[in-house]
């Protein structure tokens, strides 16, 4: 998939690993729908940018993500690559996680990330074309006590991700997983319940910048391999 003029729909853009893919795919000449629900930080960015477009949508409300991807062909036509970024985390051992919280993390990190898949497949299909990139996580590599709520969503979406590429398999429309290392974005003050242990989050390894992780989301959309990780060697992952 070529980024230059390719348009491409980025959900929580309004910071982290979104707001810098966003920028990332600017300087490569992408047009942009930059969604999140503090729609001034994504209008601001897409002013900034220039040829994108900020979207304010809550991904966990069917309706929302219906506009905006209706928001994207009223502003480009088509649309060739989404990224599945939105998410938040969860800290809690499984005998305390609450039941409100772990629906409440599914319906962000899985069930949205299937809706705006639905929502733009059609589109795809008709272009004959398309690029989905779903955002895991590296805790899916290890079992760190108090991170099941989230793991489970995450290891969730790779197996969704990995079973709709084979699915599109011919239809010219690419699925792909990307899976962030611990990254230096708002995620550990934005934990749903609980406070993530960042040591235990690392096991001392550095933090990742965002733009890291968006240069990695870029080479993805570009090869169309099935995933990437950004997880060090010495945590199981191949970097
Ligand atoms: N940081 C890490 O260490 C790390 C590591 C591995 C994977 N990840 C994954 O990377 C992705 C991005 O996280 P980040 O690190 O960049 O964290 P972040 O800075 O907290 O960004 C999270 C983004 O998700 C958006 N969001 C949350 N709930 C939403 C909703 N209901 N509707 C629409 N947007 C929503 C937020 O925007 P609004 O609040 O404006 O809606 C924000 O833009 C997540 O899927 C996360 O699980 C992060």
């Amino acid at each position: 998939m070529q980024l230059d003029n390719s348009v491409i729909v980025i959900t929580g853009a309004s910071s982290g690993i979104g707001a810098a893919t966003a920028r990332a795919a600017s300087r490569a000449g992408a047009r942009l729908v930059l969604a999140a629900r503090r729609a001034d930080r994504v209008q601001d960015l897409a002013a900034e940018l220039g040829r994108a477009v900020g979207v304010r949508c809550d991904v966990t409300d069917q309706e929302q993500v219906g506009s905006l991807v209706q928001a994207a062909l009223d502003s480009f036509g088509r649309i060739d690559v989404l990224v599945n970024n939105a998410g938040q985390g969860l800290q809690a051992t499984t005998e305390q996680i609450a039941l409100a919280d772990f629906r409440a993390v599914l319906e962000l990190n899985l069930v949205a990330p299937l809706a705006l898949m639905q929502a733009v497949l059609p589109t795809m299909r008709r272009q004959g074309a398309g690029s989905i990139v779903n955002v895991s996580s590296g805790t899916t590599f290890a079992d760190v006590p108090g991170t099941g709520g989230y793991v489970a969503s995450k290891i969730a979406i790779e197996r969704l991700s990995a079973i709709a590429r084979n699915e599109l398999d011919g239809t010219g429309i690419v699925v792909s997983t990307i899976i962030p290392f611990a990254t230096d974005t708002e995620f550990l003050s934005s934990i749903r319940a609980g406070r993530a242990d960042a040591e235990a989050m690392t096991a001392g390894a550095d933090f990742d910048t965002p733009e890291q992780v968006a240069d990695a989301i870029l080479e993805l959309i570009g090869s169309g391999a099935a995933r990437a990780d950004l997880v060090p060697a010495a945590y199981g992952g191949t970097r």
